[in-house]
């Protein structure tokens, strides 16, 4: 891997994203990394949740504009530049973005990919695109909406306007916000909690909630209570409830 670190902690894959002097553009070779890095967690039984972060400075400033700059609408069209982000949606273990510094354009969309962010004090969240003559293009302008709703995203879209943290937390955009120093060690920490759990019932929760966002109440519900049923043909049911039962802690085997 040449624009991405990974790394193995326990149960818990880790992604930090590298290119340092573009602040961690999302260039098509990055893109591939990640989502391959991904899917390599993804398969593997010895992870069970995943971080992505960048560095203090930046988790992504955007997709490369110099990469991007000279493309053709037929070099976009054809080669679905951007269509390596997409395949995010089939990962099926949860995956936190630990966020420092800017997360914009593509950074902030890259973000909102992933299933919740913990983000810094001095995290900016931000869809500048439209100052460059664009849109967003992965995403941004779908789950942003769905995120903070239509009146923010609106605003952020058709202004470009960076938020500061502070405004993102109370906007539903991060879970939570703590300190720099704090970040990593928080993320891995909820990774570590999220991995030490009934790996099926991990996924099944984790698709529950994106069911949310993709069909109608009804649908949903009807989705959950089968995703509930088909909990009880885990065995980490059983352990979870008869070590309840028998007040103990709970040993799962992640399969
Ligand atoms: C390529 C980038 C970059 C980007 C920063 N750099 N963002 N290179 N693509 N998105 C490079 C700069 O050119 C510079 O390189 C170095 O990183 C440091 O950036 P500076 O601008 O010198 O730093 P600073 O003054 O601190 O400003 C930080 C910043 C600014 C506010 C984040 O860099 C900025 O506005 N970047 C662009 C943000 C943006 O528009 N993002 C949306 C991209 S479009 P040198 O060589 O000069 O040191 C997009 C579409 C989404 O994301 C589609 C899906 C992927």
């Amino acid at each position: 891997m040449e624009t991405i670190l990974v790394e193995r902690r326990e149960r818990v894959g880790m992604i930090t994203l590298h290119r340092p002097k573009s602040l961690n553009a999302l260039s098509r070779q990055l893109a591939r990394e990640v989502v391959d890095t991904l899917k390599t967690f993804d398969a593997d039984d010895n992870i069970g949740a995943i971080v992505i972060t960048g560095s203090a400075r930046a988790f992504a400033a955007g997709a490369d504009i110099e990469e991007m700059a000279n493309l053709t609408y037929a070099e976009f069209y054809c080669d679905d530049i951007f269509a390596p982000w997409d395949e995010l949606r089939s990962i099926s273990k949860p995956i936190i973005a630990a966020v420092s510094g800017y997360a914009l354009g593509g950074g902030c969309e890259l973000a909102l990919m992933c299933d919740f962010i913990i983000a810094s004090e001095d995290a900016q969240f931000g869809q500048p695109e439209i100052k460059l003559g664009i849109l967003p293009g992965i995403g941004g302008s779908q789950r942003l909406a769905n995120a903070v709703g239509k009146s923010l995203a609106m605003d952020l879209v058709l202004t470009g306007r960076t938020i500061d943290v502070h405004e993102a937390k109370a906007a539903g955009l991060v879970a939570r916000v703590v300190p720099g120093k704090e970040l990593l060690q928080t993320a891995l920490e909820a990774a570590h909690t999220i991995a030490g759990y009934n790996s099926p019932a991990v996924r099944m929760a984790k698709e529950a909630v994106n069911v949310a966002f993709e069909t109608s109440l009804t649908e949903g519900m009807r989705h959950e209570r089968r995703l509930f049923q088909a909990a009880f043909a885990t065995e980490g049911q059983k352990e979870g409830m008869h070590a309840f039962i028998a007040k103990r802690a709970p040993v799962f085997r992640h399969r």
